[in-house]
């Protein structure tokens, strides 16, 4: 193991509490949805790994389903872990989820004690680990009660395969429902995890207010839209981007580049400029200006994107100008 992280690595990167916990998660966080899986370059998912960790990020976020192929991005982490920073997992947060997909039968997705607990133990073994800090609820699962899906978390944090848990993708009226059930069993919700950005505002009409009075944290993804909030298709789409990977699993489709989406997105590099950041950098500095976000979880392909988004720290205020601004291009 030759990896030696730099001492400086804790200097230059801002962490938040996560709720009214006692976790702290950095501002920036990696995720590992696309550009690990099993279809990936090996090393370059390790080169980014090993950038993150260098920088100060601590957090890296996880799913059974992620790849392509479903499972293989706990695997190249399982890797890299081995390689590289396992010596470091104290100082790590490493989270992951189950709520879709996985296998066969009526065993293998949703929100029941079975799938949950045998998920759980599969990406263990995938990552080689012994327990995860956070353990998520992928999805709300309108047929399993929820008192189930609860309980199941609950006893995931008892035979210490998880420290916290959270959920995912949850509206607010299904969040309020399940923090409640989850801090009567003494399992405090630690964290909501919602799509948030520019382009997809849902958070603010009611869960940001819902997190904050229960003590949860928000961490956000996709943060640029999956690249979407970036320069990087104002001259068409790159071959080497999401848009032209055809890699499924929901990544981002040329379809979605409409005209519309084009235009505002030249409007705010404009913004952008004037503020002397990049689209992206703005993009993530426009999330983390709320207080409420504990993190936002970064997905990037190249070393250099990492470099480049991890510039936002650097100008996370806006005039008030900026904001009506902003909110008028995305009206
Ligand atoms: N809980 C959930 O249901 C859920 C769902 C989705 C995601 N997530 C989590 O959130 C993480 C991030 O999601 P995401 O990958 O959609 O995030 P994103 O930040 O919206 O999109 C990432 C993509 O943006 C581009 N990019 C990144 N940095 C850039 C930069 N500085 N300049 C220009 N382009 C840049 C890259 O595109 P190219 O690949 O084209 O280079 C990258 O792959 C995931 O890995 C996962 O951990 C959770």
């Amino acid at each position: 193991m030759d990896f030696l992280p730099s001492p400086q690595r804790y200097d230059s990167m801002e962490y938040r509490r996560c709720g009214k916990s006692g976790l702290k998660l950095p501002a920036l966080s990696l995720g590992l949805w696309h550009n690990f899986g099993g279809i990936d370059h090996y090393e370059n998912a390790r080169n980014i790994l090993k950038l993150a960790f260098d920088k100060g990020i601590t957090h890296f976020d996880l799913a059974n389903n992620y790849g392509p192929p479903a499972g293989s991005a706990e695997e190249t982490f399982g890797r890299a872990l081995k390689q590289d920073l396992l010596p470091y997992r104290d100082e790590m947060v490493v989270t992951t989820k189950a709520g879709y997909h996985m296998w066969q039968g009526p065993y293998g997705e949703w929100g029941s004690k079975k799938y949950l607990v045998s998920s759980l133990d599969q990406s263990l073994k995938r990552m080689g680990l012994d327990y995860v800090d956070v353990f998520y609820h992928h999805r709300p699962d309108p047929e399993t009660p929820l008192e189930e899906t609860m309980a199941a978390l609950d006893l995931i944090v008892r035979q210490g395969k998880a420290l916290y848990v959270g959920i995912s993708n949850y509206n607010a009226t299904e969040t309020e429902k399940a923090v409640e059930m989850l801090r009567a069993m003494g399992t405090p919700c630690l964290v909501h995890q919602a799509k948030y950005s520019m382009f997809e505002r849902w958070v603010e009409g009611g869960l940001l207010d819902v997190l904050e009075q229960n003590g949860a944290g928000c961490v956000a993804f996709s943060p640029l839209a999956q690249g979407l909030l970036s320069d990087k298709y104002l001259k068409g789409i790159p071959a080497d981007s999401r848009a032209a990977s055809g890699r499924g699993n929901g990544a981002l489709e040329s379809g979605r580049i409409t005209e519309g989406k084009l235009k505002q997105v030249l409007q705010l590099n404009e913004i952008a400029q004037q503020r002397g950041q990049s689209l992206a950098q703005m993009a993530l500095s426009w999330i983390l200006k709320d207080p409420r976000i504990t993190s936002v979880i970064l997905g990037v392909s190249k070393p250099e994107q990492l470099t480049d988004s991890l510039k936002c720290l650097e100008n996370k205020e806006f005039s008030t100008e900026e904001l009506q601004k902003i909110n008028q291009i995305l009206d």
